[in-house]
């Protein structure tokens, strides 16, 4: 059965672990020990207003006045600063509110139902948790749901949920209009960096899409544990939704923690690993981490939007000046396969990709 589903290639599969909703629901008590990170209480987290991400609007860009060349310089500044930045006037809000919804009723389901899109041994695809690769690993307070609907001819339908009955198609316009809106910012990163037309859109245009689907229950302990560990995305660009009004995305920055406050309607864009190596390190893909709440769950979809599958991931010779290649060049899969190991040694791909000059 293995093979069978295994047609993107990577191999990231996650050992079963409980079903952390139901797991929430009937804990009275203290929550199991591999859900609590005494790490917590050394971080710092900022309150100060000023480290907020820029706010990109994407109306200003489409412009050809002198706006526009403002709004590049300040989408070229978020992408090598921060890292981050939120996105406004996308233009796909319509589809973004109805996915919302239909990812609520998903997870709002009886777990038998759910586990109907389960995940399969070795994959990392459909509903279950992320890279838990060995017995003792500390645990994230969160299950997802996670496919990957591009390119279309890749899709496992088997992990595509049925219920509810607008899942698919709503999941199908998402996926293609959040696919658009990276292009359009793909189309904008290689204009900044100073790339040929087309440069950037011809690794991403026919990559693969991973949407993950996050949700994370309340804790009763919720200073103690992680909804999601402090990680940086492997991707070229994640696209994030923040699905129901509880905070809970933190980056880091200058060594705090620093909560992002979503605006309502924003898609919250960063940089991914692969990006930053595309670009010798010109851009920068910043760690981040999800904390979960006492009394509320949260809810968000991350669309993660990798180079396709004959890609090499290395710095583009265009872009190594006289400080030379910062990163190596490997294989999409290989590179992949980075992303499970940073949790048995807590190397991550980046560290494994810099060259140390
Ligand atoms: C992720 C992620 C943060 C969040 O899915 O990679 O960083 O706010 N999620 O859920
Ligand atoms: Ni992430």
């Amino acid at each position: 059965m293995g093979t069978e589903v295994a047609k993107n290639g990577p191999d990231l599969g996650s050992l079963p672990v409980e079903n952390v909703q139901e797991l929430a629901s009937n804990c009275s008590k203290e929550i199991p020990h591999r859900y609590i990170r005494p790490e917590m209480i050394l971080d710092k987290t900022s309150t100060d207003e000023s480290s907020q991400v820029p706010v990109i609007d994407m109306e200003n860009l489409a412009t050809s006045h002198s706006e526009c060349q403002n709004e590049m310089a300040k989408l070229h500044q978020a992408c090598k600063e921060f890292g981050f930045f939120q996105l406004v006037n996308h233009g796909a809000s319509m589809v973004i509110e109805k996915m919302k919804v239909v990812t609520e009723d998903f997870f709002k389901l009886p777990l038998e139902q759910k586990m109907a899109c389960a995940q399969v041994p070795n994959h990392i695809e459909g509903y279950g948790q992320t890279f838990v690769v060995s017995e003792d690993q500390k645990l994230d307070w969160g299950d997802m749901l996670f496919l990957f609907p591009l390119p279309v001819s890749q899709r496992n339908m088997r992990f595509w949920p049925n219920s509810p009955t607008s899942f698919r198609s709503t999941l199908d316009e998402y996926s293609l209009q959040i696919h658009k809106v990276c292009m359009s910012l793909f189309k904008l990163i290689e204009a900044n960096l100073g790339l040929e037309p087309g440069k950037l859109c011809s690794i991403y245009q026919d990559g693969i899409q991973g949407i993950r689907m996050n949700y994370y229950p309340p804790c009763r302990q919720a200073d103690k544990v992680f909804g999601a560990s402090p990680h940086s995305d492997g991707t070229g660009l994640t696209l994030l939704v923040q699905v129901n009004d509880v905070q809970g995305l933190q980056i880091k920055k200058s060594n705090t923690w620093v909560p992002i406050k979503p605006i309502p309607g924003a898609i919250i864009v960063n940089i991914g690993d692969m990006m930053e190596i595309m670009s010798n390190g010109e851009y920068r893909s910043i760690e981040h981490r999800a904390v979960v709440d006492f009394q509320k769950e949260r809810l968000s979809i991350a669309a993660f939007h990798n180079a396709n599958l004959t890609a090499k991931i290395g710095p583009l010779p265009e872009l190594v000046k006289e400080n030379g290649a910062q990163y190596k060049t490997i294989g999409l899969l290989e590179f992949f396969g980075l992303i499970p190991s940073s949790k048995l040694d807590g190397k991550s791909p980046l560290d494994r990709m810099r060259i140390d000059n």
